[in-house]
């Protein structure tokens, strides 16, 4: 997990693999694992904060984000989630995207949040959703 963190986000800081194994160990911590990818949200009551989100280069744009994030969604709502929230970096248009088709609203900005291992910065844009989603 670590070794893809870093693959897939190398210009962002990267977590360890104890970091992962620390994670993995939490009971309030849900992943949801592929052979392509992983997700991990942390839960506390009804709220979950997704916090990362890869997928393997070699296997991106075939659908295999959509499938995990679907799956986190199942699993979280079986454990009586209702709310859903996590920050991407405006940069990161593959994510905004991706949580943009998945019903995700973009209820806040907090403002060069992200800093770069170039340098720069990126507006953090905070994204929400809400189970039972209203269709
Ligand atoms: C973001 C990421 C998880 C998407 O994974 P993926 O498996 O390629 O995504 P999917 O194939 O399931 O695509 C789902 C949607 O995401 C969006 N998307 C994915 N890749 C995109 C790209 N390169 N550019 C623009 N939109 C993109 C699209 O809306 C896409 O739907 P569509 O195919 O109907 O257009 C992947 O690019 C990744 O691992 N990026 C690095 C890690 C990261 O930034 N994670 C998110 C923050 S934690």
């Amino acid at each position: 997990m670590a070794n893809l963190h870093l693959i897939c986000m190398p210009e962002y800081s990267s977590w360890t693999a104890k970091y992962y194994g620390e994670l993995l160990r939490s009971k309030n911590h849900i992943f949801e694992i592929s052979k392509a990818g992983f997700g991990c949200a942390r839960l506390i009551k009804n709220e979950a904060e997704i916090l990362i989100l890869l997928v393997d280069p070699n296997f991106q744009k075939s659908g295999y984000a959509n499938s995990i994030l679907e799956n986190l969604h199942t699993k979280l709502v079986n454990l009586k989630c209702d709310k859903i929230f996590l920050e991407v970096a405006e940069l990161n248009i593959a994510a905004r995207n991706l949580y943009l088709k998945n019903n995700y609203s973009q209820i806040a900005r907090r403002p060069n949040y992200y800093s770069l291992k170039n340098g720069k910065k990126s507006d953090g844009l905070v994204f929400e959703i809400k189970f039972p989603l209203k269709v």
